[in-house]
């Protein structure tokens, strides 16, 4: 496994630096363009409009330069900017209220409970796969109102949509792919759901919002598809990297069996220690000064989030696991205009995985010959997670 504090997003050789500071720079350049790695300024370009999402980018490194996918990613909420990125939140953000994710618990806590029930525990179990990997898409179905048999489509597509984030040109097929069988599949679940009647779901809501004149038709289907490709790798992975974490952490965890209630404090300090977006990449839509630095119009700029958030001058002992850490705030989830409009959602989704191993599985561990933790494309990432259940 990688060092933690390992900067370079895409070269394995990349000299180590401490948290927030590379050879005593925040801001440092190279191939890749910028990258800015301490607290206070990653926040600050994150929240600077001039510097746009480079999901598009992403998309035509990997030659995927036109057609519909290319204008779908070009369209979406991630790319674009003031009104109309406005006009594109206000619905999603207006849904996914704090209200709905409190009302959405109980859901989770079924969801959660039932793949547990399934699970067999009396030899060593791959937790990422059987259940991190699963619980996003059954989310999804939740919220969108399709059922949950329709989960595995879900998660396959999802996976297949975000495998974009390998950088590999390889999989520009496969992303096409899925993009393709994604609309599809949601065209075919807005007619199901206009033939059965509209409920109180997501979907439904963007629906009417479409009826109501507020969405085009090819927005309701736009809105859909961010929610679907976004619901499910980030938060399958992190939630995986928040066992793993808590598991390393003796002490906490029982503090945590003993007090389910530490334990959005405890996925607090995960999200900063391990972030699943350890970068954010952006372009710089024209000249900006950062600091001292002038970064031209045209460049790459990764806010470096895995180093922001181990900033020594933000964070007292960066690197420590602290479950009592105060004025807690990693940059895990963005900050600024496109700030994750699902960070309370996988929270809870997170909190809930917790949860239930807390309550069943007190005496879990890991075993580490068959666990597989790492960094790649600028991401902590989890191949496998075996734990002995009952330790
Ligand atoms: C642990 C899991 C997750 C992580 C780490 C994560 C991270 C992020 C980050 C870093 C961004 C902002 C990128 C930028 O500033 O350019 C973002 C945006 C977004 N996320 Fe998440 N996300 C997660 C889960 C989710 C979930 C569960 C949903 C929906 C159900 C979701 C929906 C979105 C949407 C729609 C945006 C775009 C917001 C906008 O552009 O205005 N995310 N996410």
């Amino acid at each position: 496994m990688s060092a933690p504090t390992i900067f370079d997003p895409f070269a394995p050789d990349t000299d180590q630096h401490s948290g927030g500071a590379f050879h005593g720079q925040s801001i440092v350049s190279g191939d890749y363009g910028y990258a800015v790695t301490d607290y206070e300024t990653a926040g600050k370009v994150l929240r600077d409009k001039r510097f746009r999402n480079s999901a598009l980018r992403l998309m035509e490194e990997i030659g995927i330069t036109d057609g519909p996918v290319h204008d779908f990613r070009e369209r979406s909420i991630i790319m674009i900017e003031g009104k109309p990125h406005l006009h594109l939140r206000s619905p999603l953000a207006r849904w996914m209220g704090p209200a709905r994710v409190k009302k959405i618990q109980d859901v989770l806590r079924g969801i959660i409970d039932e793949i547990a029930d399934e699970l067999d525990d009396t030899a060593p179990i791959d937790v990422h796969d059987t259940v991190a990997r699963r619980i996003p898409s059954m989310v999804y179905c939740y919220l969108a109102g399709a059922p949950m048999s329709d989960a595995p489509k879900v998660q396959s597509i999802s996976e297949r949509t975000l495998s974009l984030l390998t950088r590999d040109r390889t999989v520009a097929d496969t992303v096409r792919g899925a993009y393709v069988e994604q609309w599809e599949y949601l065209d075919d679940l807005i007619a199901r759901k206009r033939a059965a009647g509209l409920g109180e779901d997501m979907l439904s809501y963007l629906i009417q919002q479409g009826d109501e004149g507020k969405l085009t038709e090819e927005e309701v289907v736009t809105e859909a598809t961010s929610m679907l490709e976004a619901s499910s790798v980030n938060t399958a992975h992190q939630a995986s990297l928040v066992v793993w974490a808590l598991l390393r952490e003796p002490e906490a965890w029982q503090r945590i069996v003993a007090d389910p209630g530490l334990i959005p404090d405890a996925v607090t300090e995960v999200l900063r220690l391990y972030p699943r977006t350890g970068m954010i990449s952006k372009i710089a839509t024209e000249d900006i000064e950062v600091g001292e630095v002038t970064i031209p119009a045209g460049s790459d700029v990764h806010i470096a989030v895995w180093s922001a958030n181990r900033d020594p001058e933000r964070f007292e002992n960066p690197d420590v696991f602290d479950l009592d850490r105060e004025r807690n705030v990693p940059l895990t989830f963005s900050s600024g205009p496109h700030n994750c409009l699902g960070q309370a959602l996988a929270t809870a989704e997170i909190a809930e995985v917790v949860g239930m191993l807390a309550r069943r599985y007190p005496e879990a561990t890991i075993v580490e010959s068959e666990t597989s933790v790492g960094q790649a494309g600028g991401r902590w990432l989890i191949d496998k997670l075996t734990l002995n259940l009952r330790g």
